[in-house]
């Protein structure tokens, strides 16, 4: 099957006064339509800044990035208008990502509108997208800073999946909720995406929880992606060191 999202070949080093870090080092995968693709790495490894590099939020240094076999010019507002009405991005701290001073529902509203809804069709879909997210239509009246942590991600994940994207990238979404709020929101992103067969590229240095989600996993040390495969392969029978120590800690520590 022809890959919906592909990475070619991706580096951006940071620099600072005195040195130079590579966050990510020549990285090429891609996504299928459908593919619950995992990524996963110890924090620090480089995935958000690879997330980054994919929305065109952080300026790769050399790649590209393709979508439905068009390489992507971020430079242009028109691809990219059009590359974020199939593409959205949740992040971890969902609050922040929010208008403080906006409504939770005209917040959702926003991406709808500006992609050529009505006010009257994006405020109904906006209620159904809550409901959808496990939330009640009170939750459009509020601010961010009234809701707590999880709902805010339900709010978030309703915003990101409210003009129909073909991927979902989520960036540790989790990973600020406690373990019974983590397994909702779980719950809630596997059943939007059976629901609209979005494929969605799942980050989190936590492989336990990838291996979840994802058919597919990534493996990322030092900005490099050091392995791949199938979920039950990199889990049952790791092939680098690395993966093994990563399995490995993360059983560990669930059985604690
Ligand atoms: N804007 C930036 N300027 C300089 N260095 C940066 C910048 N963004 C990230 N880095 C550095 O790049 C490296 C990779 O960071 P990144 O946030 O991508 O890691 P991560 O795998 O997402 O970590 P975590 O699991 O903690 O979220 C880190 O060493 C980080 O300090
Ligand atoms: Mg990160």
């Amino acid at each position: 099957m022809s890959a919906l999202l592909e990475a070619a070949s991706l580096s951006k080093t940071f620099f600072s006064e005195h040195n130079a870090l590579p966050a990510v080092c020549n990285v090429s995968f891609s996504v299928a339509p459908g593919e619950c693709l995992g990524l996963a790495g110890a924090s620090g490894c480089g995935k958000s800044t690879l997330a980054r590099l994919l929305m065109g939020l952080t300026p790769a240094d050399s790649g590209t990035v393709s979508f439905n076999g068009q390489p992507l010019d971020f430079a242009d507002a028109a691809l990219r208008k059009n590359y974020y009405s199939q593409v959205q991005l949740v992040f971890q701290n969902a609050a922040a990502a929010f208008h403080p001073r906006k409504s939770i529902g005209s917040s959702i509203m926003l991406p709808m509108l500006n992609y050529g809804c009505t006010k009257a069709a994006a405020q109904e879909r906006s209620i159904a997208l809550l409901l959808a997210a496990g939330l009640t239509p009170q939750h459009a009246e509020k601010f961010p800073h009234q809701l707590s942590g999880g709902e805010c991600q339900r709010a978030a994940i309703a915003r990101a999946i409210s003009i129909k994207p073909r991927l979902l990238i989520c960036d540790e979404i989790t990973s600020a909720l406690d373990v019974q709020t983590q397994a909702e929101i779980i719950q809630l992103l596997l059943k939007l995406q059976a629901e609209t067969k979005m494929s969605l590229l799942f980050i989190s240095h936590d492989i336990t929880l990838v291996q979840e989600i994802c058919q597919r996993i990534l493996i990322m040390q030092s900005g490099t992606i050091i392995e791949s495969g199938p979920a039950l392969d990199i889990i049952t029978r790791p092939q680098q060191h690395y993966t093994r120590e990563l399995v490995t800690a993360a059983f560990n520590l669930t059985k604690i």
